[in-house]
């Protein structure tokens, strides 16, 4: 009999992830504290060319690439003179499961079944479940999505419970819990009993899924406008779509084009505290996931996380809940679209960034996600006024996260916020080091830590001796 107490289970933790990923991570450790990301990218995953036909063969990928001509109309009004990139937008709302999402599913599911497994398993609250119902379900293959759903008095923020719902329609079982730290050891305890296997967000497969998003971005813009574009904003919280997406650019060509990571501002709230786990609005694209995976990626449910920001993000900039609110409007009622709040967030962030740039410049916004009845704003400002968050209509500068929502008045308060990159550098070192010093690194480290975080190595020297 197997000790199931929350001690058994977490003590053969690493077993149980080895057998359900069918990777050994080990054999990419390196030096004291580094591995050897690159390798493991091109040892684990797929060619380009393989993920393309994997994707071709259950419809994900190939979206389409919209100018969003109404929108930069207003861009150019409120813009000083010479001033107003144009903004266009990557359609991942017409991907299979209605996101992104369905791109690092469907390299997962497709590994899962050549390897055999019977089934998949996957923790998430977000997209990324529906996404791995949709592709297991195409390759028939059994389901698990474990859920992080309700505060300790069993209320559920509308938009987790929507995806509970399309996971089912999808053939899915969803496992609803409680916020807390038992999704971990639920999920560490089904992967042992089914054998099925760890659709991780986080391992090569999934990230370099999300490489032929960027690769069709940098494609379809050098044949529609003849060159890439200037600048790709992706809405970031566990790091994978802004990681994928970069590496997808960097493969086609683009190697110039700036990568911009939009969150949206939640600080002060924690997303482990049951007091503050309704106090958000949206449940994806917001700095309470933002943060910590940039700056510690490994805490991830796999040992070596894929997804590592700090290597790719050239900016990152912060909206407010009011701004996404407006901006999700926006784009229905002068563009037609009616879309989810994740791709909104980095909308939000491409009109405040279009409004400094010039006017012979491109922004690319690199997802739109589906919408439905819990990720509509109605329902959402709903459950935030039950929650005794106050909303009006004002300067999205005085917003207070968890605590207001101000939908701005005017097109030209939507203005999001530069977090500084380089305390976020700062804290990644911190995180990184624990109790060591520079003495204890092996130069293999130090080179690491130095790709890590886009610094040459006398930088990371300088870090580390402060
Ligand atoms: C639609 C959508 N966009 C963006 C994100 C953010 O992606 P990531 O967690 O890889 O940073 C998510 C997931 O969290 C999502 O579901």
């Amino acid at each position: 009999m197997k000790d199931l107490s929350y001690q058994g289970v977490m003590g053969r933790k690493n077993d149980i992830m080895k057998d359900a990923v069918g990777i050994d991570y080990d054999v990419f450790e390196r030096g004291k504290i580094s591995f050897d990301y690159e390798e493991m990218m091109n040892n684990v995953a797929y060619s380009m060319e393989e993920m393309q036909s994997i994707q071709r063969e259950t419809k994900v990928g190939n979206t389409p690439l919209f100018e969003l001509h109404n929108v930069n109309k207003l861009i150019k009004k409120y813009s000083p003179e010479g001033k107003g990139a144009r903004v266009f937008i990557k359609d991942e709302a017409a991907n299979a499961s209605g996101s992104f999402k369905a791109r690092r599913a469907s390299i997962s599911v497709y590994h899962a079944k050549k390897m055999g497994y019977k089934g998949v398993i996957a923790a998430t609250s977000g997209n990324y479940g529906a996404a791995v119902a949709s592709q297991a379900a195409m390759h028939g293959l059994k389901c698990i999505i474990v859920q992080e759903v309700y505060d300790s008095n069993k209320k559920g923020q509308p938009e987790i419970i929507e995806k509970a719902r399309k996971c089912e329609a999808f053939g899915a079982e969803v496992i609803q819990l409680t916020v807390g730290p038992e999704l971990f050891y639920t999920f560490l305890k089904l992967l042992e009993e089914t054998g099925f296997f760890n659709a991780s967000l986080y391992t090569p497969f999934g990230i370099a899924g999300v490489e032929t998003l960027g690769y069709e971005i940098a494609e379809q813009m050098q044949e529609r406008e003849g060159k890439y574009p200037d600048v790709v904003i992706a809405t970031h919280a566990g790091g994978g779509n802004l990681t994928g997406t970069a590496r997808g650019l960097i493969k086609a060509g683009a190697t110039d084009c700036k990568v911009i990571g939009a969150s949206v501002d939640l600080k002060g709230l924690h997303m482990a505290s049951d007091k503050d786990f309704n106090r958000k609005s949206f449940t994806t694209g917001h700095t309470g996931f933002g943060i910590p995976f940039a700056t510690q990626p490994d805490r991830a449910d796999v040992p070596r996380n894929a997804a590592r920001v700090l290597r790719y993000m050239d900016e990152y900039l912060t909206v407010t809940q009011g701004e996404v609110f407006y901006v999700t409007e926006m784009l229905a009622q002068l563009e037609g679209l009616e879309r989810g709040p994740a791709g909104n967030v980095s909308l939000a962030a491409a009109i405040s960034l279009a409004k400094e740039m010039d006017e012979d410049k491109i922004i690319v916004v690199q997802e739109t996600e589906y919408t439905g009845a819990g990720k509509h704003p109605m329902p959402q400002l709903t459950f935030a006024r039950n929650n005794g968050i106050h909303i009006y209509r004002g300067n999205p500068k005085e917003n207070v996260p968890g605590k207001t929502i101000v939908i701005p008045t005017s097109f030209d308060q939507i203005n999001g916020k530069r977090l500084d990159l380089e305390n976020l550098k700062i804290k990644y070192v911190k995180n990184i080091m624990g109790d060591m010093k520079l003495l204890d690194l092996d130069d293999v480290d130090i080179q690491y830590i130095a790709d890590e975080i886009k610094v040459s190595v006398e930088r990371v020297k300088e870090f580390l001796s402060k």
